[in-house]
């Protein structure tokens, strides 16, 4: 079987200005205003059609987004990052789509299903958990613990993580390498823990629990603006894949832009980190671990 190539992206956070009359009596304006302000300076908008041109030259067998496509989960935000993703989207079977807190940012956003509405189509199934092969050999387990409301915290509610438990009994002979895609990562390396506690997933813990017993997989994150790879201490078959945010601004250098470009070769796992370094693209090898979905026992 050839080797499968993924580009793994996350918090593009795209952002727009457009607060309509209606949306002047809602209450929560001048939280997303500030929101809204904070997150212009913070991300670089027109670099993303860099971003998107660069995805495609790597021709990837599938993309997956692992949530924060917007910033405030208005319809224009969506409306304009499904434009903005059109090359990366033509194929609903080469492209997976899970949403993040942002994209449940409004109580508005969570009832009238903006993300399923316009991303729907690059899910596994219409609600969560599912689990979507593609290939032989390959499936991703879509998890989704974000909450509507201003709170950044997520919570997988218990009756998707049971979902889930059932749903990978059922289905865990159907392949050997597994992909768990979900905004919220269950833990973080050292140096940024600190920075994932305040908007965590309050039972981690629990589900951590749980995918300690599913064998070697691949756990694809974001909602931390860092790109990393890491094997949590509690979680010993998990590699840990947080793909950072494509237009983050960098004044430091130190937590570059990009994305992640994932290579299956049999058991083993490769991935790249590809960054903007203010000036051109780089790619740095992130991890290489041969063998490791080797250790799958049934
Ligand atoms: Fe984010
Ligand atoms: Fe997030």
């Amino acid at each position: 079987m050839p080797p499968i190539r993924l580009v793994h992206v996350s918090d593009v956070h795209v952002w727009r200005y457009a607060i309509n009359p209606a949306q002047l009596f809602n209450k929560r304006l001048f939280g997303m205003s500030a929101l809204l302000v904070r997150r212009a300076r913070k991300f670089r908008l027109e670099r993303l059609a860099h971003v998107v041109d660069r995805v495609v030259a790597l021709k990837p067998d599938h993309i997956l987004i692992s949530g924060d496509l917007t910033t405030t989960a208005l319809p224009i935000e969506f409306q304009a990052a499904r434009e903005a993703l059109a090359l990366w989207l033509g194929d609903p079977a080469r492209a997976t789509v899970i949403p993040g807190n942002h994209d449940r940012y409004t109580g508005a956003a969570a009832r009238d299903r903006h993300f399923e509405q316009t991303f729907g189509e690059f899910a596994g199934a219409a609600d969560y958990p599912w689990i979507r092969p593609l290939d032989d050999r390959t499936s991703i387990l879509g998890l989704d613990p974000t909450r509507a409301g201003w709170s950044a915290r997520g919570m997988l509610p218990r009756s998707q993580l049971e979902a889930a438990k059932a749903l990978w009994n059922e289905r865990r002979r159907a392949g050997d390498r597994l992909i768990v895609a979900c905004h919220y990562p269950l833990d973080a390396p050292e140096p940024f823990r600190d920075e994932l506690h305040p908007k965590r997933m309050t039972n981690a813990g629990e589900v951590g629990r749980w995918l300690s017993t599913v064998g070697p997989h691949l756990y694809c994150c974001g909602h931390v603006h860092r790109a990393w790879a890491f094997g949590p201490t509690e979680i010993t078959d998990q590699l840990c894949l947080n793909a950072g945010a494509p237009l983050l601004r960098d004044p430091s250098g130190a937590n570059p832009p990009g994305f992640l470009e994932i290579v299956l070769d049999a058991a083993d796992v490769h991935v790249d980190h590809h960054y903007w370094n203010g000036h051109d693209w780089e790619t740095r090898p992130l991890v290489h671990r041969p063998g490791f979905f080797e250790r799958r026992a049934f």
